[in-house]
Order: C-alpha cells, then sequence, then structure tokens
C-alpha cells in the first residue's frame, strides 16, 4: 500500500523514529546522508509548546535540505495538544505525530505518552480534535497496551483510524515492558489486518535482513528503524541497498565512520553551540569507533578538555590516540560534566 501522507507519498518507506536526547537536527542531517524516506524529531511537549518554552521550540526547528519530516507531540489535554498542533504547523512539518506510547514515568505517569493506553476514549478525542485543527497530515505512534493483562492495541487502532489519522506506528511492546523482552512482531500483523490506514512497524530491527523480515512477516507497509540508527547510521544506507541488490556493505571502513564522526561533530557544534556538541558527541564516539581497540585513550583525552578545536584534532588522529599506551599513564582529569 502506498502511504499518502498529502505532500508526501512513499511506498514500503525506511523511517528514522523520533528518539528523545538524540534525533536532533546534526542526528538528522547525518541519518539523511543515508536516504530515508521520513524522519523524526525528538517528541515534544504540547503545553511547552504553548508557553514557547525556548529549548522545546528549537527542537521543532526543521531545515530545508532534511525532508521530509515528522514533528513528534505529546501531550493528554485535547484542547492543548490541537493548539500546539497549529503552532507546530507553522514550522511546516511534513507530517504531524501523536505519541501514544513514551513508557517513562516522568511522561505516561501523567497520563500523556503510552498513559493514554489506559484512556482510549481520550485518545481518540485527542486525535479527532488534533485533526481537525491542523491541514498537515496527523500520524500516531503506539505500544500493544499499558501491560500484557490489558492489552488493547486494536481498539487504540480502531479510535485512531475513526479519527481521520493517516498512518499509525507500532511498537509492539506494551508500556511495562519498556525497552525489554523481544518486541512482538505479531502484533503489527494482527494490527495490519484491522486497520485500513498504512501500518509501520518498529521495534528490534538490527539489519537489513531484519526489516526484509520485518516486511514480508508482518505486511507492514513501512518500517522504522530507532536504537540500530544511533549505534550505525548507515543501516538505512545498507537496507536500501540490500532491497534493491540483494547485497550491502557489512562492515562500514574506518575511513568513512572517521569523516562522517567528523562531519556529525562539525554539524552538532554549528546547530548546538561548542559546548553542547562536546556533550552529544561523547554519547556517540564508542558507536562511530566501536571496532577500535582501546577506545578508552580517545576517551580519556576528549573528555578531558573542552576545546573544541583540539576535540576536533582528537578525532581525527584517534588511530594514533588507540595505538599510544603512554596515554593510560597520563595525568588526565574529566572536565565538569553537561549540567552540572
Ligand atoms: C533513547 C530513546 C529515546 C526515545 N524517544 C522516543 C520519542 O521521543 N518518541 C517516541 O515515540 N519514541 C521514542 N523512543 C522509542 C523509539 O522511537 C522506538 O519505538 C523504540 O526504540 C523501538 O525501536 P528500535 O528497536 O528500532 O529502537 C525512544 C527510544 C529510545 C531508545
Amino acid at each position: 500500500m502506498i502511504i499518502d501522507l498529502g505532500k508526501i507519498k512513499l511506498s514500503k518507506p525506511l523511517i528514522l523514529a523520533p528518539m528523545d536526547g538524540y534525533t536532533n537536527i546534526p542526528f538528522r542531517i547525518v541519518i539523511k546522508q543515508m536516504n530515508p524516506d521520513l524522519m523524526f524529531t525528538e517528541f515534544v511537549n504540547s503545553d511547552a509548546i504553548i508557553y514557547t518554552n525556548k529549548k522545546t521550540m528549537g527542537k521543532i526547528q526543521i531545515l530545508e535540505e532534511e525532508r521530509p519530516v515528522a514533528i513528534q507531540l505529546f501531550g493528554h489535554n485535547p484542547e492543548n495538544m490541537a493548539k500546539a498542533a497549529q503552532i507546530v504547523e507553522s514550522y511546516g512539518p511534513e507530517v504531524i505525530d501523536l505519541n501514544f506510547g513514551c513508557p517513562s514515568p516522568k511522561v505516561s505517569g501523567h497520563g500523556n505518552g503510552a498513559g493514554l493506553l489506559k484512556n482510549l476514549p481520550l485518545l481518540g478525542e485527542i486525535c479527532s480534535k488534533v485533526v481537525k485543527s491542523v491541514k498537515t497530515p496527523v500520524t500516531a505512534k503506539t505500544r500493544i497496551g499499558w501491560d500484557f493483562d490489558t492489552i488493547n492495541i486494536l481498539e487504540t487502532g480502531k479510535r485512531i483510524e475513526d479519527a481521520g489519522v493517516k498512518m499509525i506506528t507500532l511498537h509492539p511492546r506494551t508500556k511495562s515492558q519498556k525497552y525489554g523482552g523481544n518486541a512482538d512482531w505479531n502484533y503489527i500483523k494482527l494490527l495490519k489486518e484491522n486497520v485500513s490506514i498504512p501500518v509501520v512497524g518498529n521495534g528490534d530491527i538490527k539489519s537489513p535482513e531484519d526489516a526484509k523480515r520485518m516486511f514480508s512477516e508482518t505486511n507492514c507497509d513501512g518500517v522504522m528503524i530507532g536504537r540500530e540508527a544511533v549505534s550505525n547510521p548507515w543501516i538505512f544506507k545498507q537496507t536500501r541497498d540490500y532491497f534493491n541488490t540483494g547485497e550491502y556493505i557489512h562492515e562500514i571502513p574506518f575511513e568513512e565512520r572517521q569523516e562522517l564522526c567528523l562531519f556529525h561533530f562539525d554539524l552538532s557544534v554549528k546547530y548546538l553551540g561548542e559546548q553542547r556538541a562536546q556533550f552529544e558527541m561523547r554519547k556517540l564516539y564508542q558507536n562511530y569507533f566501536r571496532a577500535l581497540p582501546n577506545l578508552k585513550r580517545f576517551k580519556r583525552l576528549v573528555f578531558a578538555t573542552t576545546d573544541h578545536k583540539e576535540i576536533r584534532k582528537h578525532i581525527e588522529n584517534i588511530l594514533n590516540i588507540v595505538n599510544d599506551p603512554g596515554i593510560d599513564f597520563m595525568e588526565l582529569e574529566p572536565k565538569v560534566r553537561w549540567g552540572s
């Protein structure tokens, strides 16, 4: 089934998942190099949008070069969600997505995210108010239920569909599972059989073969990739190559990893500022350079400076650094942590 989202039509799309703390502008531009079909922002709080919270407004900025992009909203007040959707619409996303899946107690404990799976009439009301308040296509992302005793994905799907939402993404775990156990793809198949809007499957795709298997086992219309995109940004290119040719490059060469890491670093400095860039990148070095032995030597040097030009030089020089045992004995103090 072609996924018709107004200005964009997607056939078997590979989609970057929304990930709080990761899918910011630099990360999305990095992933864009791998040709995903659609990318999601981090989720944003609808109330914070209404109060024009500075940090939140920064999260909904979109650059032309990264389109198409979906902005994801969370909240539990239908009027506020509709108002926030109108504000978000003025930032020009191709899609506005509603979060009905976040398991974090700070979110779901207040009736937001997966908390709405305990109140499906309210979930349905949010969907229809938002759909009526904007012209931009509205989509939703959810889980199979609050816990194993209250699995309600078919009713959730029906309410979402009846409200005029254009596409539903399912991460087939319960809220209680958080990220534990396995995503049960049978529920993606079940949902697909029971709604007429497109269904995007999500959860535990770690390789191009997994993506192919999710399409064939569930008959889903698109697949969404989250954590694997953080540890391996090339997953989108590898999967597309695999679908087109049956083959893909399994191990990305070191030079290409280093080049992408430097690109990511420069984008982070440009869009997040020097200080934040350093802390954001700390989460990512082990992914870019996971094949290198003694990466701790590199981390010791990088974590001990706040000079971004020096850090950039360390990334350029990483092969010499990891091979230099002298660094193990250098007197280096990690600099203050971000936010402390
Ligand atoms: C660090 C992190 C942040 C996440 N933030 C969001 C979010 O903001 N909105 C959302 O709908 N899901 C969020 N998720 C869930 C992912 O979008 C996705 O559903 C989940 O990770 C399963 O897919 P995966 O196995 O491909 O990672 C987050 C997941 C992680 C690991």
